[in-house]
């Protein structure tokens, strides 16, 4: 499966800010709690963008762990390796694109992630195999990413304020059922774990910001509700209008964000 989709630095880290100042729960404190890290690992972080992962599990470890990220985004990879700079740590990160062969030999990490990105894989088979591979034996996977129920009043919102069918997004339609299938059929041992994160807005504009950088990060996907940037502004304001209804009504905008956790052994 083709998937056309396009990370830009900004419409990330709008995200990631957005989560940081109005989600209920820390998401990389809840990955540090279930996650089998130890001091002396080689770890793989794939799809790392701009490195979120990866600094976390360097500080987690207090930076006994050999890390290296890998992604596609040359635009990510230079943010990520600024901040390796900024920060003076040794984490190496490197052009990986997870449709290719990996470059790394057959079982040279203890512990690979793919955090929020699995799902923009091509061959899913494959980009999950190539994982195993380069895991040593005994060593574990982890993904997260979005699961059915994820962020309900967005698609709610853009549902009403547009009157037409969400299209069936890569992650949230195929994560929680295709992609748990391919990870039990691969790997030994797979456990789920599931983060709920309520984000609470009392204004509209952080939820339009949100839902501006959603959509134009995968604007490819939605290209049944917007082709033009005339149509993409036309939609923001109606989506908006809606927005700001539901906040008149309700006095917040509560907005769930449900991620699946799967933490695979070799
Ligand atoms: C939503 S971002 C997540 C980034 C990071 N893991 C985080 O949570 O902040 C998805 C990432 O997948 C990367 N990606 C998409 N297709 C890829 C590919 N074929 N190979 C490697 N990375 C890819 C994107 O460049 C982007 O950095």
């Amino acid at each position: 499966m083709k998937i056309n989709y396009q990370e830009t630095t900004s419409d990330l880290a709008m995200r990631i800010d957005i989560h940081n100042k109005y989600g209920a729960r820390d998401i990389d404190a809840w990955m540090l709690s279930i996650l089998p890290l130890k001091a002396g690992m080689n770890i793989l972080d794939v799809g790392c963008g701009a490195g979120k992962q990866c600094f976390s599990y360097y500080s987690h470890l207090n930076g006994k762990a050999t890390i290296t990220g890998g992604d596609v985004s040359a635009e990510l990879l230079a943010q990520a390796k600024a901040e390796a700079a900024k920060r003076a740590v040794p984490i190496q990160f490197m052009d990986l694109n997870f449709n290719q062969p990996f470059p790394q030999a057959d079982a040279t990490f203890d512990f690979a992630s793919c955090c929020f990105a699995i799902y923009y894989a091509e061959n899913v088979p494959f980009t999950i195999s190539e994982m195993h591979r380069v895991l040593k034996p005994g060593g574990v996977l982890f993904t997260s990413g979005p699961m059915p129920t994820n962020k309900q009043l967005f698609y709610d919102i853009i549902r009403e304020a547009t009157g037409k069918t969400i299209p069936p997004m890569p992650g949230s339609s195929r994560y929680g059922s295709e992609f748990l299938t391919t990870i039990r059929s691969t790997f030994s041992q797979v456990k789920v774990e599931i983060f709920e994160n309520p984000l609470t807005f009392e204004a509209v504009d952080p939820f339009v910001d949100y839902t501006r950088a959603s959509l134009s990060e995968d604007r490819k996907l939605w290209n049944s509700f917007f082709q033009t940037k005339d149509d993409f502004e036309l939609i923001m304001s109606q989506i908006k209008t809606v927005a700001a209804r539901r906040l008149a009504q309700e006095g917040k905008l509560v907005m769930t964000k449900v991620v699946g956790g799967f933490i695979a052994t070799k």
